[in-house]
């Protein structure tokens, strides 16, 4: 059976959404409530994307690049019959949250540790597979071809007939280039901007931090090296904080969600 779409109304996600995010922000200030708050939902784009996304509930559907498992809690709360795998190269930091989150979100989800340059499933054994700003941290980790090896990676555990769900900040260009070559039919694009009105004060906390994970994604053991890439993100994104709070009175902290729906290609 081909992968399905959710009938599961947005005012019910959004009311565990907001009761994950309280959760998840609960000891913190003022300040830090909406930045690491932003985390659980991503401006509404998780919500935008369950929506419009197929998944399969026949065979198993796997999230790459789970990260702390955000995306996966909004996928167990749209797709309540699926089964559910994770993906991370590590649990360990921030990713350690994982099991308590998904907890907390009430979804469950096998999870599996391993680069998803390298996969650890046979072939063909996924209905369905996603990636939600999975793609961005690998190409600063592991570069364009760290990218390309994974979405082969992605397709080979795909099965003929599934659906390959990438959401990223890429250009849809970017996304074509990435896949090119590979058996799959493109069927949908879509394109979300984040709900977020920062002021000055908030803006600036979340760029010093922004900086230093970007830094941690590069995975340098270069002091000197990283020391660069911090200015140079984080000058960057306070130019770009200046120019939007110029011309918008606000900021929004990061580009549009961009998603790409395509459909493995073969016999099913
Ligand atoms: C920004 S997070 C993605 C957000 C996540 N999907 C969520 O729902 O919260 C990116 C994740 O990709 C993971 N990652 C980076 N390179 C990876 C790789 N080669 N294989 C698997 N995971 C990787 C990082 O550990 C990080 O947790």
């Amino acid at each position: 059976m081909s992968p399905i779409y959710s009938m599961i109304s947005d005012a019910i996600i959004l009311k565990k959404e907001i009761a994950l995010r309280d959760w998840f922000t609960r000891d913190c200030d003022k300040s830090m409530k909406i930045i690491d708050g932003l985390d659980i939902g991503w401006g509404g784009t998780q919500r935008w994307a369950t929506a419009n996304m197929p998944v399969s509930i026949t065979a198993p559907h796997l999230d790459f690049c789970c990260g702390y498992g955000t995306f996966l809690a909004h996928l167990g709360w749209r797709f309540p019959d699926a089964r559910l795998i994770g993906l991370n190269i590590d649990y360990v930091g921030p990713h350690a949250l994982i099991n308590s989150l998904l907890s907390e979100a009430g979804v469950d989800v096998s999870l599996v540790q391993a680069d998803a340059r390298q996969m650890p499933f046979t072939d063909n054994v996924f209905g369905s597979v996603s990636c939600f700003l999975g793609l961005q941290d690998i190409r600063i980790g592991f570069g364009d071809s760290g990218v390309r090896q994974a979405l082969e990676e992605a397709t080979r555990v795909l099965n003929a007939g599934g659906s390959l769900v990438l959401l990223d900040d890429f250009s849809f260009e970017a996304f074509d280039v990435f896949l090119a070559g590979m058996p799959l039919r493109v069927e949908r694009r879509g394109k979300a901007k984040l709900n977020i009105r920062w002021d000055r004060a908030t803006a600036e906390m979340a760029i010093g931090l922004y900086a230093k994970g970007y830094v941690k994604q590069r995975r340098s053991c270069d002091r000197e090296e990283s020391v660069g890439v911090y200015e140079e993100v984080y000058d960057r994104m306070m130019a770009e904080m200046e120019r939007q709070l110029s011309d918008i009175g606000y900021y929004v902290p990061f580009d549009s969600v961009r998603m790409v729906i395509s459909k493995k290609t073969g016999r099913e």
